[in-house]
C-alpha cells in the first residue's frame, strides 16, 4: 500500500525561552547556534533531507528573526559578492519562494495547541512535526529514519529513546506494544509527564513525530493536561486504537538543547567531529581537564 507522502513539517518555535535567559531575551531560542548553525537550521535541514517541502513555522511575538534567517539578506549577499567572498555557506538558509509559512500562536496554550494553530496550512496531509530544542544527529537523520518506516507501515509514528527511569517525568512516555523489528514498536499508550512510579516505560518521545492530519480534530476539543497545557500527547493518545501508531527508535546521537547542559555538551561533540577544528578543540578540551 502506498502512503501519501510527508512534504509538510510543524515547527514549533513560539517558546519565551525562559531557561536560556538573559541570552534569550532578544534573540530567539532557536537562533543559538551550536558552533556555527543555529539550532533551527538543524531542524529544517534534517526535514528537508526526508523530502520535507513545506516548513511551517508555529511562531510568537519576538520570534521574526526565524523567519529572517530564512530570507535572503540582499545586502550582506552583495558586499559579500563585491569583496569576493564565498556564499556557499549561507545555502541552506535560502527557503524557496513560498516555501516558509508562519502562523502564530498568540497565546503559550501548550505544545498541542501550537500544533492546532498550523491547522489551516496542514489541511488534510499527514505531516511531520520537529521540536527544534532536541538535536537529533544521524545519518540519514531522525526524520528520513521516521519516513522511511512510513512508507512501510502509515499512520503516525514518534521517535523514542530511552532514558534512565527517574528522568521520564520531564517527558512524554510510550507504552510498547507488540515489537515489528529492531527500530519499530507498536505504541499502546502514551503518557505526558507522568510520575516516575506510573511510568508505562522508559522510552520517552524525543522530539519528532509524524502525524495524520485527525490530530488537528483532535486537538480541537483537547483540554488541558500535564502543566496545565494543552498536550499533543493527550491529543495522540485518544488516536490510539482508532489508527496505527508506531515508535521509532532514532539510531544516532540526540542532545537535549532544551537544557543548559545539553546545549553544552552538543557544542562540544560537535565542534569535536568538525573536520575544521576538531582536532584544536580536542587539544583546548584536554588542557581545561588537566587544570
Ligand atoms: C515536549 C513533549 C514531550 C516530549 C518532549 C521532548 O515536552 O510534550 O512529550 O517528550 O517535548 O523534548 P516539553 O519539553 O515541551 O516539556
Amino acid at each position: 500500500m502506498t502512503h501519501k507522502p510527508i512534504k509538510k513539517a510543524v515547527f514549533p518555535v513560539a517558546g519565551l525561552g525562559t531557561r536560556f535567559l538573559p541570552a534569550t531575551k532578544a534573540i530567539p531560542k532557536e537562533l543559538l547556534p551550536i558552533v556555527d548553525r543555529p539550532l533551527i537550521q538543524y531542524a529544517v535541514d534534517e526535514a528537508r533531507e526526508a523530502g520535507i517541502e513545506q516548513i511551517i513555522f508555529v511562531t510568537g511575538r519576538g520570534k521574526t528573526a526565524i523567519v529572517e534567517h530564512f530570507d535572503i539578506a540582499f545586502e550582506l549577499e552583495t558586499t559579500m559578492e563585491e569583496r569576493g567572498k564565498d556564499l556557499s555557506v549561507l545555502d541552506p538558509t535560502r527557503a524557496t519562494p513560498g516555501d516558509i509559512i508562519t502562523v502564530r500562536q498568540q497565546v503559550p496554550l501548550g505544545l498541542g495547541h501550537a500544533i492546532w494553530c498550523a491547522r489551516a496550512i496542514v489541511g488534510d496531509d499527514p505531516f511531520a512535526i520537529l521540536l527544534p530544542d532536541e538535536l537529533m544527529i544521524g545519518k540519514p537523520g531522525c526524520i528520513k529514519q521516521m519516513v522511511e518506516a512510513y512508507n512501510d507501515v502509515g499512520g503516525n509514528l514518534i521517535s523514542v529513546l530511552e532514558v534512565p527511569q527517574e528522568e521520564v517525568s520531564s517527558y512524554g512516555v510510550i507504552a510498547p506494544g507488540e515489537v515489528k523489528s529492531d527500530t519499530l514498536t507498536e505504541v499502546t499508550g502514551l503518557v505526558e509527564k507522568p510520575a516516575v512510579a506510573d511510568a508505562p516505560s522508559n522510552k520517552i518521545i524525543s522530539g519528532r513525530y509524524i502525524l495524520q492530519p485527525e490530530v488537528m480534530r483532535v486537538l480541537e476539543d483537547q483540554g488541558k493536561g500535564a502543566g496545565g497545557e494543552i498536550q499533543l500527547t493527550d491529543a495522540m493518545a485518544r488516536m490510539i486504537g482508532d489508527q496505527p501508531f508506531h515508535a521509532v527508535t532514532f539510531e544516532g546521537s540526540r542532545y537535549d538543547c532544551g537544557s543548559k547542559v545539553g546545549f553544552v555538551e552538543a557544542t562540544l561533540a560537535l565542534a569535536l567531529e568538525r573536520e575544521d577544528m576538531g582536532a584544536d578543540v580536542r587539544d583546548i578540551a584536554e588542557r581545561l581537564l588537566a587544570r
